[in-house]
């Protein structure tokens, strides 16, 4: 089955222009169906005035946790995704940003913590100035995304967290595909830990997930349920120049849209 329209699969290298035409910036608010997943790439570098009018949604707890950031962009990144993520999910929610309210599971996954009627689920990433945010209704998921910088020690790196199964395609590699293809085993595994909201709590080296360019990106095993890898599927996406990400959703009953967050949403910011 396709997650996402053909034309999702670029592969890195291509114009960043294409990357762009292919995440919609849609006229209208895209209307959220239980077999959607809606990803909205962000750009988190805006203006000064923008990070003012940004700052004054966030809650108490979110302002404390900006207060914390040692530099400057860190702390502007922060107030930027958590505001842009209040926007988002305020307008599925039909709330003002500020009044969408979190809970957090016991390893730290937020979730929108409003009454049973409201089904959005949510999870986020990001990357130096990139964050993307993934939204269903009531479908857990995780969503990763990385910078695919150079690695000097890409193979003790993949020792270190891939499963046998994986390493030993890994290293049947050739070296220069090595970087491409860690990237995308590691973001697939990532969103996993995400999805089950454990983070890397969980045991990296249990699951094996498909990361060959070829392959259909797949939870192929989990060793400790012989039942749990039915329960997932996957997407990868690459949200911008040299950024591996990948989306691992419940269920097989999904497909994923891809969206920017830009103007005219960023500009009609309301803060109450
Ligand atoms: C979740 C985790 C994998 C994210 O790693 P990362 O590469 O640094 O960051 P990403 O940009 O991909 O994701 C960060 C976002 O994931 C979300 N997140 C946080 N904890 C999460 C969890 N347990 N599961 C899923 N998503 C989580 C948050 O929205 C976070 O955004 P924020 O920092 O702006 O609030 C990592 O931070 C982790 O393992 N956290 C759990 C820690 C843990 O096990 N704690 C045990 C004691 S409580």
């Amino acid at each position: 089955m396709s997650r996402y329209h053909d034309h999702s699969t670029r592969e890195v290298g291509q114009e960043d222009d294409a990357r762009s035409d292919f995440w919609q910036i849609p006229t209208d608010w895209p209307v959220l169906d239980a077999d959607h997943v809606h990803l909205w790439r962000v750009d988190l570098n805006q203006t000064d005035d923008l990070v003012a009018r940004y700052s004054r949604v966030l809650a108490p707890d979110e302002e404390y946790r900006a207060g914390r950031f040692r530099f400057e962009r860190h702390k502007r990144r922060f107030v930027v995704g958590r505001a842009i993520l209040r926007q988002v999910l305020g307008r599925y929610l039909d709330l003002s940003p500020a009044h969408v309210a979190f809970g957090y599971g016991p390893k730290g996954k937020p979730f929108v913590d409003h009454s049973t009627d409201h089904l959005i689920r949510f999870n986020l990433s990001h990357t130096e100035e990139l964050m993307v945010l993934a939204v269903s209704l009531n479908r857990e998921m995780g969503v990763d995304v990385e910078f695919m910088r150079p690695i000097s020690d890409i193979d003790q790196l993949a020792d270190h967290c891939f499963s046998e199964k994986e390493l030993r395609t890994f290293k049947q590699l050739k070296s220069q595909h090595r970087r491409a293809a860690f990237f995308r085993c590691w973001t697939r595994k990532e969103a996993y830990v995400k999805a089950i909201g454990d983070g890397f709590s969980a045991p990296l080296k249990g699951f094996d997930v498909s990361f060959l360019p070829e392959a259909e990106a797949r939870l192929l095993r989990v060793v400790a349920d012989s039942e749990e890898a039915d329960k997932w599927s996957m997407c990868s996406f690459e949200p911008a120049l040299d950024v591996q990400g990948a989306l691992v959703a419940a269920g097989n009953d999904w497909n994923a849209h891809f969206y920017r967050w830009a103007k005219p949403w960023s500009e009609c910011v309301s803060v109450v």
